[in-house]
C-alpha cells in the first residue's frame, strides 16, 4: 500500500494536531485554577487560559491566588521575570496558610538594573515565625525565557527547585523541637510589587518608572497533589552544587544577626 504525498501530509497534520490537543489538555487552565485578587486589571489571564501576566506601574502592582488549597504535593510553575531594568521590583511566588500562626514557603525574585543578576530569595515560616532566609544567584537569565520553579512539600521535607535542580531543602526537624508546616493546608499566591525601599542593594537603587509597566509572565502550572516522592541521590549532589556555587546568603551562617545563638535547626542539620 502506498500513500500519495498529499495523503501523507494529511496524516502528519492529523497526528500533529492530535499531539497538540493532548499536550494542551495536560497543562492546567489558569481560569480554572486562579483568581486575580488585586491590581485593578493589571493582572490578566490571556488566550485560552494558558498564560497569566502580572504588571506593575507607579499606581499599583498586581497579584493572584489559587482557588484551591493544597496539603502536601508538588507544585510546578513556569515564570518569566520582569526583563530589562527591574531594579526595585519584587515578584513573590509562595504557598501560605491563612489565619494565625501562618506557615509559608516563599520564593521571591528581587529585580536588578539591566544586565545585573536577579536575587532569588527564599524563606520558610513555621507557625508564624520566619527569619530563615537563604538567597541565591541564578545560573541563567530568568528574564529571557520561562523557567520552572517548583515546591515539593511532604510531611518529611520541603524542597525548592529551579528547573528541577533543588536549591534548598528544609527537612522536618520536629524531633529536635523545630516546628514544621504540616497541620494546615496552603494556597498558592503570587504578586508583583514595588519594594524599592529595600529590594535592590538595600534600597540604594530605585525603581525607574520610565520603564513601567513592568511585567512578569506565568504558564504551565502543574500540581501533583498529596505525598510525592522526594530527593534522590542526584538531587543531593545538585543541591550541594547550588549551595557551593550560587548561594549568596544563609541565615544559618549569619551569627551577627542572632547574638543569642543561631536558630536551633542550624545546629541540627547539615542541610540548612
Ligand atoms: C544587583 O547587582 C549587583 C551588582 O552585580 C549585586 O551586587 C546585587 O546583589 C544584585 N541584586 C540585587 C537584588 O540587588
Amino acid at each position: 500500500m502506498s500513500f500519495s504525498f498529499y495523503s501523507r501530509l494529511f496524516i502528519c497534520s492529523v497526528i500533529t494536531i492530535f499531539l497538540l490537543v493532548a499536550y494542551t489538555a495536560g497543562a492546567t487552565n489558569f481560569y480554572d485554577e486562579f483568581d486575580i485578587t488585586w491590581g485593578g486589571g493589571r493582572g490578566k489571564i490571556t488566550g485560552a487560559g494558558d498564560i497569566l501576566t502580572l504588571s506593575l506601574d507607579r499606581v499599583s502592582g498586581s497579584g493572584f491566588q489559587s482557588k484551591k488549597e493544597y496539603h502536601f504535593g508538588r507544585i510546578d510553575m513556569q515564570l518569566r521575570l520582569v526583563p530589562g531594568n527591574s531594579a526595585g521590583t519584587v515578584t513573590a511566588y509562595y504557598l501560605a496558610s491563612h489565619g494565625r500562626h501562618q506557615d509559608e514557603i516563599d520564593f521571591e525574585f528581587l529585580g536588578n538594573a539591566s544586565g545585573e543578576p536577579y536575587t532569588l530569595h527564599t524563606n520558610v515560616y513555621t507557625q508564624g515565625k520566619g527569619e530563615r532566609e537563604q538567597q541565591f544567584r541564578m545560573w541563567f537569565d530568568p528574564t529571557s525565557h520561562f523557567h520552572t520553579y517548583s515546591i515539593i512539600w511532604t510531611p518529611q521535607t520541603i524542597i525548592f527547585l529551579v528547573d528541577d535542580t533543588p536549591v534548598r531543602e528544609f527537612k522536618n526537624m520536629e524531633a529536635f523541637g523545630v516546628p514544621f508546616p504540616k497541620q494546615q493546608p496552603m494556597r498558592l499566591y503570587s504578586s508583583l510589587w514595588n519594594a524599592d525601599e529595600w529590594a535592590t542593594r538595600g534600597g540604594l537603587v530605585k525603581t525607574d518608572w520610565t520603564h513601567a509597566p513592568f511585567m512578569a509572565s506565568y504558564r504551565n502550572f502543574n500540581v501533583k497533589a498529596g505525598v510525592v516522592s522526594q530527593s534522590s541521590l542526584t538531587h543531593k549532589q545538585k543541591l550541594r552544587w547550588v549551595r557551593k556555587n550560587h548561594m549568596i546568603y544563609n541565615y544559618c551562617t549569619d551569627a551577627k544577626r542572632f547574638p543569642r545563638g543561631l536558630p536551633r535547626e542550624c545546629k541540627v542539620g547539615v542541610h540548612v
